[in-house]
Protein backbone atom coordinates (compact mmCIF):
# COMPACT_ATOMS: atom_id res chain seq x y z
CA UNK A 1 0.00 0.00 0.00
CA UNK A 2 1.12 3.61 -1.00
CA UNK A 3 0.84 6.60 1.20
CA UNK A 4 -0.26 8.52 -1.83
CA UNK A 5 -0.55 8.18 -5.64
CA UNK A 6 -0.50 10.92 -7.99
CA UNK A 7 -2.80 9.72 -10.67
CA UNK A 8 -2.66 10.95 -14.35
CA UNK A 9 1.02 13.47 -14.31
CA UNK A 10 2.04 15.17 -17.18
CA UNK A 11 5.77 14.22 -15.63
CA UNK A 12 8.94 16.58 -16.42
CA UNK A 13 12.03 16.02 -14.59
CA UNK A 14 15.63 15.79 -14.91
CA UNK A 15 17.43 12.31 -14.08
CA UNK A 16 20.11 11.36 -12.19
CA UNK A 17 22.36 12.48 -9.24
CA UNK A 18 25.00 14.71 -10.85
CA UNK A 19 24.87 18.51 -12.53
CA UNK A 20 23.46 18.69 -16.03
CA UNK A 21 25.59 20.56 -18.32
CA UNK A 22 25.96 21.33 -22.17
CA UNK A 23 23.04 19.71 -23.87
CA UNK A 24 22.52 16.96 -21.41
CA UNK A 25 21.49 20.35 -19.21
CA UNK A 26 18.17 20.18 -21.60
CA UNK A 27 17.31 16.91 -21.58
CA UNK A 28 14.45 16.45 -19.21
CA UNK A 29 12.47 13.68 -19.66
CA UNK A 30 9.14 14.44 -20.34
CA UNK A 31 6.29 11.47 -19.59
CA UNK A 32 2.75 11.98 -20.18
CA UNK A 33 -0.23 9.94 -18.28
CA UNK A 34 1.82 8.34 -15.57
CA UNK A 35 0.88 7.46 -12.28
CA UNK A 36 3.35 7.80 -9.20
CA UNK A 37 3.59 5.80 -6.13
CA UNK A 38 4.89 7.05 -2.77
CA UNK A 39 6.08 5.50 0.55
CA UNK A 40 7.90 6.51 3.51
CA UNK A 41 8.28 10.17 2.09
CA UNK A 42 9.76 8.40 -1.06
CA UNK A 43 9.22 7.88 -4.71
CA UNK A 44 8.25 4.41 -4.74
CA UNK A 45 7.27 3.84 -8.08
CA UNK A 46 6.31 5.17 -11.60
CA UNK A 47 4.46 3.32 -13.77
CA UNK A 48 1.98 4.44 -17.05
CA UNK A 49 -1.34 5.22 -15.82
CA UNK A 50 -3.58 2.29 -14.51
CA UNK A 51 -0.18 -0.05 -14.09
CA UNK A 52 0.94 0.45 -10.02
CA UNK A 53 -0.21 -2.20 -9.14
CA UNK A 54 -0.52 -1.06 -5.82
CA UNK A 55 -3.73 0.46 -4.18
CA UNK A 56 -2.55 3.90 -2.15
CA UNK A 57 -4.56 5.74 1.00
CA UNK A 58 -4.63 8.93 -0.15
CA UNK A 59 -4.56 9.63 -4.46
CA UNK A 60 -4.45 12.85 -5.85
CA UNK A 61 -5.69 13.28 -9.62
CA UNK A 62 -3.70 15.72 -11.51
CA UNK A 63 -5.66 14.79 -14.55
CA UNK A 64 -3.11 15.62 -16.95
CA UNK A 65 -1.51 18.45 -15.09
CA UNK A 66 2.08 19.38 -15.11
CA UNK A 67 4.41 17.48 -12.17
CA UNK A 68 8.20 18.91 -11.40
CA UNK A 69 10.61 17.94 -8.81
CA UNK A 70 9.92 20.43 -6.01
CA UNK A 71 12.12 23.16 -6.75
CA UNK A 72 15.40 24.00 -5.23
CA UNK A 73 16.05 27.66 -3.78
CA UNK A 74 20.23 27.07 -3.78
CA UNK A 75 20.67 30.60 -2.64
CA UNK A 76 18.79 33.14 0.07
CA UNK A 77 19.81 34.70 2.66
CA UNK A 78 16.02 34.31 4.48
CA UNK A 79 16.70 34.89 8.42
CA UNK A 80 16.46 38.42 8.72
CA UNK A 81 15.57 41.80 10.60
CA UNK A 82 13.51 44.53 9.72
CA UNK A 83 12.88 45.77 5.54
CA UNK A 84 14.44 47.58 3.33
CA UNK A 85 11.70 49.54 0.96
CA UNK A 86 12.99 53.03 1.70
CA UNK A 87 15.80 51.67 -0.86
CA UNK A 88 14.08 51.51 -4.01
CA UNK A 89 12.99 54.96 -4.19
CA UNK A 90 16.84 55.75 -3.44
CA UNK A 91 17.72 52.78 -6.25
CA UNK A 92 15.13 54.45 -9.09
CA UNK A 93 16.54 57.86 -8.47
CA UNK A 94 20.21 56.77 -9.63
CA UNK A 95 21.46 55.03 -6.48
CA UNK A 96 23.96 52.46 -6.88
CA UNK A 97 23.82 49.15 -4.47
CA UNK A 98 27.24 49.35 -3.75
CA UNK A 99 26.72 53.26 -3.07
CA UNK A 100 24.27 52.55 -0.61
CA UNK A 101 25.96 50.17 1.08
CA UNK A 102 29.25 52.18 1.72
CA UNK A 103 27.16 54.88 2.83
CA UNK A 104 25.74 52.33 5.77
CA UNK A 105 22.39 51.66 4.43
CA UNK A 106 21.72 48.29 2.60
CA UNK A 107 23.08 45.19 4.07
CA UNK A 108 24.79 47.14 6.69
CA UNK A 109 21.21 48.78 7.45
CA UNK A 110 19.90 45.01 7.86
CA UNK A 111 22.63 44.09 10.19
CA UNK A 112 21.66 46.41 12.64
CA UNK A 113 18.27 45.23 12.62
CA UNK A 114 19.25 41.57 12.73
CA UNK A 115 21.27 42.21 15.84
CA UNK A 116 18.55 43.62 17.52
CA UNK A 117 15.68 41.07 16.80
CA UNK A 118 15.08 38.26 19.09
CA UNK A 119 15.47 34.59 17.79
CA UNK A 120 11.70 34.36 18.25
CA UNK A 121 11.29 37.05 15.85
CA UNK A 122 14.08 36.24 13.71
CA UNK A 123 12.59 32.31 13.47
CA UNK A 124 8.62 33.40 13.11
CA UNK A 125 9.85 35.92 10.50
CA UNK A 126 11.08 33.15 8.56
CA UNK A 127 9.09 30.50 8.78
CA UNK A 128 6.23 32.54 7.82
CA UNK A 129 8.36 32.46 4.58
CA UNK A 130 8.65 29.16 4.24
CA UNK A 131 5.00 28.74 4.39
CA UNK A 132 4.72 30.85 1.85
CA UNK A 133 7.57 29.40 -0.17
CA UNK A 134 6.28 25.59 0.12
CA UNK A 135 3.10 27.44 -1.28
CA UNK A 136 4.73 28.33 -4.14
CA UNK A 137 6.41 25.20 -5.34
CA UNK A 138 9.96 25.22 -2.80
CA UNK A 139 10.74 22.41 -1.08
CA UNK A 140 14.34 22.83 -0.46
CA UNK A 141 16.26 26.08 0.56
CA UNK A 142 19.65 27.38 1.01
CA UNK A 143 20.05 29.68 3.82
CA UNK A 144 22.95 32.17 4.35
CA UNK A 145 23.79 33.65 7.42
CA UNK A 146 25.57 37.49 7.00
CA UNK A 147 23.33 39.80 8.75
CA UNK A 148 25.71 39.37 11.68
CA UNK A 149 28.77 40.01 11.06
CA UNK A 150 29.50 39.04 14.69
CA UNK A 151 30.11 35.82 16.30
CA UNK A 152 27.23 36.33 18.21
CA UNK A 153 24.18 37.38 15.36
CA UNK A 154 25.95 35.07 13.22
CA UNK A 155 25.35 31.79 15.57
CA UNK A 156 21.51 33.25 15.82
CA UNK A 157 20.94 33.35 12.56
CA UNK A 158 22.23 29.97 11.81
CA UNK A 159 20.40 28.58 15.27
CA UNK A 160 17.10 29.68 13.45
CA UNK A 161 17.73 27.89 10.76
CA UNK A 162 18.53 24.48 12.74
CA UNK A 163 15.53 24.58 14.42
CA UNK A 164 13.28 25.47 11.52
CA UNK A 165 15.25 22.36 9.56
CA UNK A 166 13.82 20.27 12.31
CA UNK A 167 10.67 21.98 12.74
CA UNK A 168 9.57 22.78 9.51
CA UNK A 169 8.14 20.74 6.65
CA UNK A 170 10.91 22.64 4.06
CA UNK A 171 14.18 21.13 4.40
CA UNK A 172 17.37 23.62 4.65
CA UNK A 173 21.11 24.02 4.19
CA UNK A 174 23.11 26.27 6.16
CA UNK A 175 25.84 28.60 4.61
CA UNK A 176 27.98 30.38 7.06
CA UNK A 177 28.17 33.92 5.32
CA UNK A 178 30.44 36.83 7.73
CA UNK A 179 32.13 37.56 5.42
CA UNK A 180 29.00 39.43 3.71
CA UNK A 181 29.94 43.04 4.53
CA UNK A 182 32.70 44.98 7.01
CA UNK A 183 31.26 45.59 9.65
CA UNK A 184 30.68 49.45 11.09
CA UNK A 185 33.13 48.51 13.49
CA UNK A 186 35.73 47.71 10.86
CA UNK A 187 35.60 50.54 8.52
CA UNK A 188 38.16 51.43 6.88
CA UNK A 189 39.90 48.10 8.27
CA UNK A 190 38.59 45.23 6.10
CA UNK A 191 41.89 43.22 6.72
CA UNK A 192 41.19 43.58 10.49
CA UNK A 193 37.82 41.95 10.54
CA UNK A 194 39.11 39.23 7.64
CA UNK A 195 41.98 38.43 10.50
CA UNK A 196 39.25 37.98 13.04
CA UNK A 197 36.97 35.93 10.89
CA UNK A 198 40.40 34.00 10.00
CA UNK A 199 41.76 33.29 13.51
CA UNK A 200 38.04 33.69 15.89
CA UNK A 201 35.16 33.17 14.30
CA UNK A 202 35.33 30.95 11.67
CA UNK A 203 37.05 28.23 14.00
CA UNK A 204 34.43 28.89 16.56
CA UNK A 205 31.78 28.39 13.66
CA UNK A 206 33.21 25.48 12.63
CA UNK A 207 33.09 23.58 15.73
CA UNK A 208 29.10 24.71 16.27
CA UNK A 209 28.94 22.49 13.56
CA UNK A 210 25.40 24.68 11.85
CA UNK A 211 26.66 25.41 8.33
CA UNK A 212 28.06 23.02 5.82
CA UNK A 213 29.20 25.82 3.50
CA UNK A 214 30.95 29.31 4.08
CA UNK A 215 30.21 32.47 1.48
CA UNK A 216 31.60 35.45 0.98
CA UNK A 217 30.82 38.72 -1.27
CA UNK A 218 33.59 39.34 -3.12
CA UNK A 219 32.89 42.40 -4.55
CA UNK A 220 34.86 46.28 -5.13
CA UNK A 221 34.92 47.92 -1.63
CA UNK A 222 33.25 44.65 0.04
CA UNK A 223 36.36 42.32 0.35
CA UNK A 224 38.83 41.77 -2.56
CA UNK A 225 40.22 38.72 -3.94
CA UNK A 226 43.18 38.27 -1.88
CA UNK A 227 40.86 38.62 1.44
CA UNK A 228 38.07 36.23 -0.21
CA UNK A 229 40.78 33.82 -0.76
CA UNK A 230 42.41 33.94 2.55
CA UNK A 231 38.72 33.92 4.24
CA UNK A 232 38.01 31.01 2.33
CA UNK A 233 41.39 28.87 2.22
CA UNK A 234 40.58 29.26 6.11
CA UNK A 235 37.01 28.00 5.68
CA UNK A 236 37.84 24.98 3.85
CA UNK A 237 40.73 23.90 6.22
CA UNK A 238 38.07 23.95 8.94
CA UNK A 239 35.80 21.51 6.94
CA UNK A 240 33.07 23.87 5.22
CA UNK A 241 32.82 23.70 1.32
CA UNK A 242 33.11 26.68 -0.07
CA UNK A 243 30.84 29.55 -2.25
CA UNK A 244 31.67 32.98 -3.04
CA UNK A 245 29.04 35.35 -4.30
CA UNK A 246 31.11 36.46 -7.28
CA UNK A 247 31.46 38.74 -10.18
CA UNK A 248 28.25 40.55 -9.04
CA UNK A 249 28.58 43.79 -9.97
CA UNK A 250 31.95 44.26 -10.97
CA UNK A 251 34.62 41.33 -12.39
CA UNK A 252 36.80 41.17 -9.83
CA UNK A 253 37.87 37.90 -10.53
CA UNK A 254 35.39 35.83 -8.24
CA UNK A 255 34.68 33.34 -10.96
CA UNK A 256 38.29 33.06 -11.03
CA UNK A 257 38.71 32.45 -7.71
CA UNK A 258 35.96 29.88 -7.28
CA UNK A 259 37.37 27.36 -9.93
CA UNK A 260 40.66 27.46 -7.96
CA UNK A 261 39.59 26.82 -4.94
CA UNK A 262 37.48 23.91 -5.85
CA UNK A 263 34.46 26.03 -4.59
CA UNK A 264 30.70 23.88 -5.59
CA UNK A 265 29.14 27.40 -6.72
CA UNK A 266 29.80 30.59 -8.06
CA UNK A 267 26.63 32.71 -7.54
CA UNK A 268 25.82 35.89 -9.58
CA UNK A 269 28.28 35.82 -11.98
CA UNK A 270 26.35 39.40 -14.22
CA UNK A 271 29.53 40.76 -15.06
CA UNK A 272 32.10 38.01 -14.79
CA UNK A 273 34.53 38.02 -17.71
CA UNK A 274 35.57 35.58 -20.78
CA UNK A 275 38.33 34.33 -18.75
CA UNK A 276 36.00 33.84 -15.56
CA UNK A 277 33.91 31.52 -17.60
CA UNK A 278 36.68 29.93 -19.06
CA UNK A 279 38.11 29.19 -15.54
CA UNK A 280 34.60 27.66 -14.33
CA UNK A 281 34.34 25.10 -17.80
CA UNK A 282 37.26 23.87 -16.15
CA UNK A 283 36.11 23.28 -13.20
CA UNK A 284 33.67 21.14 -11.43
CA UNK A 285 31.99 24.34 -9.81
CA UNK A 286 27.94 25.03 -10.75
CA UNK A 287 26.97 28.58 -11.68
CA UNK A 288 24.30 29.91 -9.36
CA UNK A 289 22.21 32.71 -11.33
CA UNK A 290 19.94 35.10 -9.97
CA UNK A 291 17.54 36.57 -12.34
CA UNK A 292 15.40 38.08 -9.90
CA UNK A 293 18.61 39.98 -8.56
CA UNK A 294 19.19 41.75 -12.12
CA UNK A 295 15.64 42.25 -12.32
CA UNK A 296 15.06 44.03 -9.22
CA UNK A 297 18.56 46.23 -9.66
CA UNK A 298 18.15 46.89 -12.93
CA UNK A 299 21.26 45.04 -14.01
CA UNK A 300 22.26 43.23 -17.35
CA UNK A 301 21.29 39.44 -17.14
CA UNK A 302 24.00 37.00 -16.35
CA UNK A 303 25.49 35.07 -19.83
CA UNK A 304 23.57 31.92 -18.66
CA UNK A 305 23.43 30.53 -22.75
CA UNK A 306 27.21 31.65 -22.73
CA UNK A 307 27.97 29.50 -19.73
CA UNK A 308 25.71 26.67 -21.19
CA UNK A 309 27.02 26.41 -24.53
CA UNK A 310 30.58 26.29 -22.48
CA UNK A 311 29.39 23.40 -20.27
CA UNK A 312 29.14 24.93 -16.71
CA UNK A 313 25.94 23.59 -15.30
CA UNK A 314 23.61 26.09 -14.40
CA UNK A 315 21.63 26.60 -11.46
CA UNK A 316 18.94 28.94 -10.89
CA UNK A 317 17.72 30.86 -7.43
CA UNK A 318 15.57 33.35 -5.75
CA UNK A 319 18.32 35.29 -3.81
CA UNK A 320 15.65 36.40 -1.72
CA UNK A 321 17.00 38.81 0.48
CA UNK A 322 15.39 42.19 1.70
CA UNK A 323 17.70 44.48 -0.11
CA UNK A 324 18.12 43.25 -4.03
CA UNK A 325 15.39 40.50 -4.68
CA UNK A 326 12.39 40.80 -1.68
CA UNK A 327 11.11 37.92 -3.77
CA UNK A 328 11.70 34.04 -2.53
CA UNK A 329 9.31 33.65 -5.91
CA UNK A 330 11.24 30.74 -7.94
CA UNK A 331 8.34 30.73 -10.52
CA UNK A 332 9.12 34.49 -11.34
CA UNK A 333 12.59 33.45 -11.54
CA UNK A 334 11.87 30.33 -14.09
CA UNK A 335 9.81 33.23 -16.04
CA UNK A 336 12.98 35.51 -16.20
CA UNK A 337 15.56 32.91 -16.33
CA UNK A 338 13.46 32.08 -20.48
CA UNK A 339 13.21 35.95 -20.99
CA UNK A 340 16.34 37.54 -19.57
CA UNK A 341 19.03 34.69 -19.84
CA UNK A 342 16.92 32.52 -22.65
CA UNK A 343 17.22 29.06 -21.08
CA UNK A 344 14.80 26.61 -22.80
CA UNK A 345 12.46 26.17 -20.15
CA UNK A 346 13.61 22.44 -20.19
CA UNK A 347 17.25 23.83 -19.16
CA UNK A 348 15.92 26.23 -16.47
CA UNK A 349 14.11 23.44 -14.90
CA UNK A 350 17.16 21.67 -14.27
CA UNK A 351 18.84 24.61 -13.19
CA UNK A 352 15.88 25.10 -10.87
CA UNK A 353 15.52 21.28 -10.08
CA UNK A 354 18.55 19.18 -9.85
CA UNK A 355 21.56 21.69 -10.34
CA UNK A 356 20.30 23.63 -7.45
CA UNK A 357 20.06 20.30 -5.66
CA UNK A 358 23.60 19.74 -6.38
CA UNK A 359 24.82 23.05 -5.85
CA UNK A 360 23.87 22.63 -1.94
CA UNK A 361 25.43 19.03 -1.91
CA UNK A 362 21.72 17.03 -2.36
CA UNK A 363 21.74 15.43 -6.16
CA UNK A 364 21.22 12.28 -4.15
CA UNK A 365 18.14 12.55 -2.74
CA UNK A 366 17.04 15.81 -4.28
CA UNK A 367 15.55 17.39 -7.43
CA UNK A 368 15.00 15.01 -9.77
CA UNK A 369 11.69 12.62 -9.76
CA UNK A 370 13.20 8.94 -9.64
CA UNK A 371 12.25 6.10 -7.80
CA UNK A 372 14.35 6.47 -4.28
CA UNK A 373 15.02 10.20 -4.11
CA UNK A 374 12.69 11.96 -1.47
CA UNK A 375 9.02 12.46 -2.64
CA UNK A 376 9.17 16.40 -3.08
CA UNK A 377 7.21 16.49 -5.89
CA UNK A 378 5.28 19.64 -7.29
CA UNK A 379 1.73 19.47 -8.89
CA UNK A 380 1.28 22.39 -11.04
CA UNK A 381 -1.83 23.92 -12.59
CA UNK A 382 -0.43 24.09 -15.71
CA UNK A 383 -0.67 21.16 -18.89
CA UNK A 384 2.95 21.56 -19.44
CA UNK A 385 6.27 23.09 -19.00
CA UNK A 386 5.83 25.73 -21.79
CA UNK A 387 2.81 27.27 -20.16
CA UNK A 388 4.51 27.10 -16.56
CA UNK A 389 7.04 29.59 -17.84
CA UNK A 390 4.71 31.71 -20.32
CA UNK A 391 2.48 32.65 -17.09
CA UNK A 392 3.79 34.98 -14.87
CA UNK A 393 3.26 36.79 -11.33
CA UNK A 394 0.44 34.53 -10.42
CA UNK A 395 1.02 31.28 -8.10
CA UNK A 396 0.61 27.96 -10.87
CA UNK A 397 0.88 25.69 -7.99
CA UNK A 398 -1.88 23.24 -7.37
CA UNK A 399 -0.36 20.71 -4.57
CA UNK A 400 2.67 20.37 -3.09
CA UNK A 401 3.70 17.15 -2.13
CA UNK A 402 6.56 17.21 0.71
CA UNK A 403 7.42 14.47 3.43
CA UNK A 404 5.27 12.19 2.97
CA UNK A 405 2.08 14.35 2.96
CA UNK A 406 0.34 17.09 0.76
CA UNK A 407 1.29 20.41 2.08
CA UNK A 408 -0.98 22.67 -0.47
CA UNK A 409 -4.02 22.12 -1.79
CA UNK A 410 -6.33 24.47 -3.53
CA UNK A 411 -10.07 22.18 -3.62
O1 LIG B 1 23.09 38.25 -3.03
N1 LIG B 1 25.26 40.73 -2.77
C1 LIG B 1 25.24 40.43 -1.61
N2 LIG B 1 24.25 39.85 -0.97
C2 LIG B 1 22.91 39.82 -1.37
C3 LIG B 1 22.19 41.06 -1.07
C4 LIG B 1 22.02 41.23 0.35
C5 LIG B 1 21.32 42.48 0.73
O2 LIG B 1 21.27 43.43 -0.05
O3 LIG B 1 20.83 42.48 1.86
C6 LIG B 1 22.78 39.38 -2.82
O4 LIG B 1 22.35 40.15 -3.69
FE1 LIG C 1 23.02 36.66 -2.23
Amino acid sequence: MFDIMIKNANLATPQGNMPKSGKAQGEILIQNNVDIGILDGKIAKIAPRGELGTPAQEVINARGRLVTPGLVDSHTHLVFGGFRQNELQMKLAGAQYLEILAAGGGILSTVKATRAASFDELCDKAEGFLNDMIDHGTTTTEVKSGYGLDFETELKQLEVVRKLNIHHDMDLVATFMGAHAVPTKFAGNADGYVNLLINEIIPKMADEGLAEFCDIFCEDSVFNVEQSRRILQAAKKHGFKLKIHADEIVDLGGAKLAAELGATSAEHLIAASDEGLQALAQSDTIAILLPATSFYLGKPYARARDMVNLGIPVAIASDFNPGSSPSFNMQLALTLAYIGYRLHPCEALTAATLNGACAIGLGETKGTIEVGKDADIVVWDCPDLDYLFYRFGNNQVYTVIKNGGVTYEID
